[in-house]
C-alpha cells in the first residue's frame, strides 16, 4: 500500500475544482483496504471514498485520507430463475459496465447509459435516469467496514435505497438510524439483469425518440443510443464543462401543497407518484426564477438544463477554475430564490465536502 501525499484532485472531480488530498491511497483490491487499516499511522484516520468524483463538491483541501477506488473486473457470476447476475468492481466506470452488458446480450441497464462516475458510487446515490433506478436492477454489494475491518454483503433492503439516497449517504448515528457514511467502502456490486427483458420507454424524452424512429418495440441497443443522444443534447460533458450532474434533488410535496402551487403557477412541471405525493421538476423551478444561463463568480447555471451547475472557469487551471465556495454560494442563492417564490426548499444532490 502506497500513501501518496499532497495529491491534486482537480482531475479526480468532474467539476474540475482545484483541491488537494493531504493523503491518498489507490485501492485496487480488498487487500489495499486491509493494509491501510493495519497501518499504525494511517489506519485510524477518517477517510473519504472517491469514485469518479462525479457527485462531489470539494470546498477545500481534503483532510481525511482519500481512498481512490480502482478495483476492476466485470463478469457474470450466476443466475436466478428470473435474472443473470453480473458483478463489477467498484472502480469500473459506470458507462463501461452498461456498454459491457449490452455487448454480452445482457440488457437492463441501457436507460442508465452515460451517467458519469464509477460502479462503486452508483449505489450511494441510487443513480437513476429515464424511468430506471439502480435499485430496479440491484442484486447485492460487497464492502468493508472500516471500523472493524470486516467484509460485509448487503442486499437491496439493507442498502435502504430511496430517491437519490441510500444507507451510504447517512452518518452512523444520523436521523435515519445506522448509516454507513464515512464508515464503509463498497468494493463490488452485483446486478440482477432480467432474463425476460422489456424496454422501459415510459419517460417522455424516450417516448419522443421512439415515435420519431417509428419503432414499436425498441431493442436495448436502440434505447442505449437514444439515451446517449438525449444526455449529450441536454447535459454538459464534464470533460469540456465541469459539472456534477443535477445539483438538486427533485422535491416532493403533498397533493394539497401542489394544488396550492398550481393555483399560483399553472405551468409548473409535476409528476404524481404512486404514494400520492407529487414530484416537482427542480429544473423548472430554477428556470422559472430566471437562473438559466446566469453566473455568480465562476459558477454558472447551464443554459440548456437549469438543474445543472457548471464551472465557468478554466477546469484545467489551478487558480482560474471555479472554487467549491463559489459553487455553494450560487447554490444558496438559487435555494433562496426558489424558497421565496415557491416556498420549497431545494436539497443539494452531490456530497459537499
Ligand atoms: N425543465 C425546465 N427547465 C430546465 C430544466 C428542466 O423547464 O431548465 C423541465 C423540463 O422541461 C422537464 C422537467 O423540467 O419537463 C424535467 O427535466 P428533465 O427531463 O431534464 O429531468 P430532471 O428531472 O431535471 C432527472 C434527473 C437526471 C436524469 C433525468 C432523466 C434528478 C435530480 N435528476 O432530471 O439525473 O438524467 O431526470 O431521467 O432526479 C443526475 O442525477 O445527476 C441526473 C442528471
Amino acid at each position: 500500500m502506497l500513501v501518496e501525499k499532497n495529491v491534486p484532485l482537480q482531475h479526480s472531480n468532474t467539476f474540475g475544482i482545484a483541491a488537494r488530498a493531504h493523503a491518498l491511497v489507490r485501492v485496487r483490491s480488498d487487500g489495499d483496504v486491509h493494509a491501510l487499516r493495519a497501518d499504525p499511522l494511517w489506519g485510524r484516520q477518517p477517510v473519504l471514498v472517491l469514485g469518479g468524483g462525479s457527485n462531489i463538491v470539494l470546498t477545500g483541501d481534503v483532510e481525511p485520507v482519500v481512498l481512490k477506488m480502482e478495483i476492476k473486473g466485470i463478469r457474470v457470476v450466476g443466475e436466478t430463475p428470473a435474472a443473470w447476475i453480473v458483478e463489477a468492481g467498484a472502480g469500473e466506470r459506470w458507462h463501461d459496465l452498461v456498454a459491457w452488458t449490452l455487448d454480452h446480450d445482457l440488457p437492463g441497464l441501457e436507460n442508465l447509459a452515460l451517467i458519469p462516475g464509477t460502479v462503486g458510487a452508483a449505489p450511494v446515490q441510487n443513480i437513476g435516469a429515464y424511468g430506471v433506478e439502480l435499485q430496479d436492477r440491484f442484486d447485492s454489494l460487497d464492502g468493508i467496514d472500516l471500523s472493524t475491518g470486516q467484509g460485509f454483503t448487503l442486499d437491496a433492503a439493507q442498502c435502504a435505497f430511496s430517491y437519490r439516497d441510500s444507507v451510504f449517504k447517512h452518518a452512523p448515528a444520523g436521523a435515519r438510524g445506522m448509516g454507513l457514511a464515512g464508515r464503509a467502502v463498497i468494493t463490488r456490486v452485483r446486478f440482477a439483469l432480467p432474463k425476460a427483458w422489456k424496454p422501459e420507454i415510459g419517460y417522455l424524452d424516450i417516448e419522443r425518440k421512439r415515435a420519431e424512429a417509428g419503432v414499436d418495440q425498441p431493442t436495448a441497443r436502440q434505447i442505449f443510443d437514444w439515451v446517449c443522444e438525449i444526455r449529450r443534447a441536454k447535459l454538459p460533458d464534464p470533460q469540456v464543462l465541469g459539472n456534477a450532474g443535477s445539483f438538486f434533488k427533485n422535491p416532493t410535496v403533498t397533493a394539497e401543497q401542489c394544488a396550492d402551487i398550481i393555483a399560483r403557477e399553472p405551468r409548473i412541471v409535476h409528476y404524481p407518484l404512486t404514494d400520492g405525493s407529487i414530484k416537482l421538476a427542480a429544473g423548472w423551478l430554477i428556470d422559472a426564477c430566471g437562473w438559466k444561463g446566469k453566473s455568480m463568480g465562476k459558477a454558472g447555471v447551464y443554459e440548456r438544463q437549469a438543474l445543472v451547475l457548471v464551472n465557468r472557469g478554466d477546469r484545467n487551471s489551478n487558480d482560474a477554475s471555479v472554487t467549491g465556495g463559489e459553487v455553494m454560494t450560487l447554490a444558496r442563492a438559487i435555494q433562496t430564490s426558489v424558497y421565496e417564490r415557491f416556498g420549497i426548499r431545494l436539497e443539494p444532490e452531490p456530497v459537499v465536502v
